[in-house]
């Protein structure tokens, strides 16, 4: 039997529904929330990235603004927006879009915007805060996979949930955040020997290795729940994840598809930690 599809057009639409009415209602009581988008230079998947996440802005009524700099900016340059926007009370998330140019030192910029202000929960006090179950702002990839696991009923705890990848911006906080919700959890990355035997044992597979296709039906258990994070061009233009989705559809329980899978939602998770920023400021302002 074919897997159900994990749409994640639709998870994202229920979720941004829900923000637009939280967005109304800060409008009402006078706030308008914003996001301070920083990119420094020219890469062209970054440029495309900040122009989808700006427009999303504006479709549930959140402010925002970009600042721009020149690949040749110094870090300094940088972080003295980032210090001012800190100030800024029309500001209440600020990202920085990562690739930075290689005379930056990642860290310390993004350990300069406020703790109350990262949204990507990228800060080394939000991952800490993650991993010891203290969630400030959680990055928004994983956040996206466990908001479509919930919308679908899916038990994490007790279940073996595998990661394939260790990136900072997704393999690592994914497997903190399903540790969190109770499950056995193993991290591997694309070049664990003998893979399949781990990807095997999986109740909750999540790939996120930027290797198309590299999960194929041999290597998925039956009726398991396959959420693929990669993003990948083919030579003729399309695109594909790190599952081989055609094939391993007909094995799982649950697959998310590309495109229209785990994409989706992680602008979603930005705008919703956009709101999430504001209402807290609203309140820490009232409770002062
Ligand atoms: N570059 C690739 N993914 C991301 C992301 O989630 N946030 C930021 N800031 N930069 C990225």
């Amino acid at each position: 039997m074919s897997a159900q599809i994990i749409d994640g057009k639709q998870v994202a639409s229920n979720v941004r529904a829900e923000l637009k009415q939280r967005a109304a209602k800060l409008l009402e009581q006078g706030i308008r929330p914003g996001l301070a988008v920083i990119m420094v230079g020219d890469d062209s998947a970054s440029e495309i990235y900040v122009r989808n996440k700006i427009k999303a802005c504006g479709e549930i009524g959140i402010h925002s603004e970009v600042h721009h700099f020149s690949g040749s900016a110094t870090q300094e340059e940088v972080l003295n927006c980032i210090r001012a926007l800190n100030q800024n009370k029309h500001v209440h998330g600020i990202l920085v879009q990562l690739p930075l140019p290689p005379h930056f030192e990642n860290n310390s910029v993004i350990t300069s915007i406020a703790i109350e202000k990262d949204v990507d929960g990228f800060h080394l006090y939000n991952v800490g805060a993650l991993v010891t179950g203290n969630t400030n702002f959680a990055p928004c990839t994983p956040s996206g996979v466990m908001v479509m696991l919930e919308q679908h009923h899916i038990a994490v705890e007790g279940m073996h949930a595998v990661v394939v990848g260790r990136s900072n911006i997704v393999g690592k906080p994914m497997a903190m955040m399903l540790l969190g919700q109770g499950a056995t959890v193993t991290i591997c990355t694309s070049r664990t020997k003998d893979l399949a035997q781990f990807t095997r044992s999986a109740d909750i597979l999540v790939v996120a290795t930027g290797r198309p296709k590299m999960i194929t039906a041999g290597m998925v258990k039956p009726g398991a729940v396959v959420v693929d994070v990669g993003i990948n061009r083919l030579p003729d233009g399309r695109l594909c994840g790190d599952v081989e989705y055609d094939t391993v559809k007909e094995v799982v329980g649950y697959i998310t598809p590309v495109p229209g899978g785990v994409g989706p939602m992680t602008i979603t998770m930005l705008l919703s930690n956009t709101i999430l920023a504001a209402e807290r400021a609203k309140y820490s302002k009232h409770s002062k």
